[in-house]
């Protein structure tokens, strides 16, 4: 083998290496179809525009969690009419995106 070849080998498997955990979503993607869930959760008063009720803090959460609980809401386990309202029309790649974007944020 040459160096080359030793040098993209390498680099290969470092690539590999650095994959997390959960590597499935795309963050950048993510960020594009959070955008109408960032009206609720970003606020950093957890407060929105319906103040009587307070929205849970998302971003830095573990995207399995993330991913489990949008499924839920999603698919009417875990009852919530926003939420699921939300969640409805999502597919498990959009949820994977979305998770992964929230989990690398603060
Ligand atoms: C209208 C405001 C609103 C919007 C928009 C909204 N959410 Fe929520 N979200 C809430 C509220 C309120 C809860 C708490 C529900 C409960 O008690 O189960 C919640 C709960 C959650 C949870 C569970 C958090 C936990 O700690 O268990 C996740 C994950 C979540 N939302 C993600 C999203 C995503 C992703 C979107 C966009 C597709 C979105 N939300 C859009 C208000 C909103």
């Amino acid at each position: 083998m040459n160096n080359v070849a030793r040098t993209c080998l390498a680099a290969a498997l470092f690539g590999l290496a650095v994959q997390p955990a959960v590597a499935e979503g795309d963050a950048d993607a993510g960020r594009r179809k959070a955008e109408t869930c960032l009206g609720c959760h970003a606020s950093p008063t957890a407060e929105n525009v319906y103040p009587m009720y307070r929205v849970p803090k998302v971003g830095g959460q573990h995207a399995a969690y993330l991913i489990s609980a949008l499924k839920a809401y999603r698919d009417g386990l875990r009852p919530h009419p926003t939420m699921h309202a939300n969640a409805a029309s999502l597919s498990d790649q959009d949820i994977e995106d979305i998770a992964a974007f929230f989990a690398a944020s603060e």
